[in-house]
């Protein structure tokens, strides 16, 4: 479903180069859902932003259903579903039907399908008595729902998700959560960033673990758990951060 391919990115910030991302190739298949792992500036919102088309890979290739990210920027737009980090990208004066419409007209859906899509998204995400409130005044959980609701209203096969939960309470959090279990049965393809562990023990069939530009680690988590003999994630990631890719060395 997504082929990254031998993938480097390097930004040019006044006379300093900056290499976002190094060599990185993974592969996730249709129904797959995957954590980003890494630390601040490893690389996951510029890999993340290269799948959705919006970054220019400097070497590599990225194929999103089989679309090249070059050539085919449109037709991987349409089949995808993009939230990143804390902007939820909706308007506070606008009801949640009225936000939703908005985002549909951008995606060229006629006004029928707008207004069962509507439908069908406030009785998945239980907001059928939000659809005609503001969104100003809403708490930052239902914010997320209506946000995320946003990101589906195509209803994309492929869900990227930069840090759905930073900056989120508990609550909210679960109501991501809750979301993307959702999703996954429906058969969807995900991959979302994460700085927590647990969270992504909890939805993640795979991980992939990138450090300074590089990925450091990809595959199951259970291979994962075998391997490094630990069911302790947060332990595990940071274990591999201070062996970096030199784990051969020992
Ligand atoms: N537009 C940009 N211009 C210059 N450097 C950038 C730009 N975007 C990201 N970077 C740099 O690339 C590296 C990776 O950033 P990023 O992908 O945002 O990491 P993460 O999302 O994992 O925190 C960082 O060193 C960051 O400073
Ligand atoms: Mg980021």
């Amino acid at each position: 479903m997504i082929e990254i391919h031998e993938i480097t990115k390097t930004f040019q910030d006044k006379k300093i180069f900056i290499t976002a991302l190094k060599h990185v190739s993974l592969d996730v298949r249709r129904g797959q859902i995957v954590g980003l792992l890494g630390e601040n500036g490893a690389g996951k919102t510029t890999l993340l932003r290269s799948i959705a088309t919006l970054l220019t890979p400097t070497d590599g290739y990225i194929k999103v259903a089989g679309f090249d990210t070059l050539d085919n920027p449109n037709e991987i737009k349409k089949r995808i579903g993009v939230l990143f980090g804390g902007e939820t990208g909706l308007y506070d004066r606008l009801t949640t039907r009225e936000n939703l419409a908005y985002f549909a007209t951008l995606y060229g859906l006629s006004k029928h399908e707008t207004k069962v899509r509507i439908e069908e998204l406030a009785v998945m995400f239980g907001m059928k008595d939000y659809l005609d409130r503001k969104v100003g005044g809403f708490s930052k959980g239902m914010r997320q729902k209506v946000a995320i609701s946003r990101t589906l209203i195509h209803d994309p096969d492929i869900i990227l998700f930069d840090e759905p939960t930073t900056g989120l309470d508990i609550t909210s959090s679960n109501v991501f959560r809750q979301l993307v279990l959702q999703l996954k049965q429906e058969g969807k393809t995900i991959i979302f960033s994460s700085h927590i562990m647990e969270e992504v023990t909890l939805l993640c069939d795979s991980v992939a673990m990138m450090h300074k530009g590089e990925l450091i680690y990809k595959g199951k988590l259970e291979s994962l758990y075998l391997e490094e003999n630990s069911r302790d994630l947060n332990y595990i990631f940071m274990s591999k951060l201070v062996r970096g890719n030199q784990s051969h060395v020992s």
